[in-house]
């Protein structure tokens, strides 16, 4: 019986690595090592309606080109839709970068100037 291979094994931590997580508190979506985040506030915008604005991505330089700063989006965005939140990409990355890749996601986005921080 063949177990899972090192490499197998090695991916899978991997994986895990990359997982992200939501920090209600500190208002992020993170890496489990809080190495690399998207940080993002809540704003009052038009009807009463809440918006997320998504004002900085970071992920540390030997981890970058790999695709971890559109996990975090992806996070992000799956966050803002279940939950009925618009979308300001104030951070050069997601409007310049994710969204063009990903333009479904053009349809959260909010055009209007926003009201209020909350
Ligand atoms: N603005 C727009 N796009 C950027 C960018 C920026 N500041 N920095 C890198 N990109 C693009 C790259 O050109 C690359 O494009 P390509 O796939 O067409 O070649 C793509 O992002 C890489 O995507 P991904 O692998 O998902 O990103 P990453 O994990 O390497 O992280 C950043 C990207 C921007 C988060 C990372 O480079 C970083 O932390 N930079 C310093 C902080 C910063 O400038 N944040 C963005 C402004 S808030």
């Amino acid at each position: 019986m063949a177990g899972r291979g090192k490499e197998e094994e090695r991916s899978a931590a991997e994986e895990k690595k990359a997982e992200i997580k939501w920090n209600e508190e500190t208002q992020r979506f993170e890496t489990e090592d809080k190495e690399a985040y998207l940080q993002y506030h809540l704003l009052q915008i038009a009807d009463g309606q809440t918006a997320m604005d998504m004002v900085h991505t970071f992920v540390p330089r030997s981890k970058r080109g790999m695709g971890l700063a559109a996990k975090l989006c992806d996070a992000a965005f799956d966050h803002a839709r279940s939950r009925d939140l618009a979308v300001i990409p104030t951070c050069s990355y997601i409007s310049d970068t994710y969204i063009p890749k990903n333009p479904a996601w053009n349809s959260l986005v909010y055009k209007d100037e926003p009201k209020s921080s909350m």
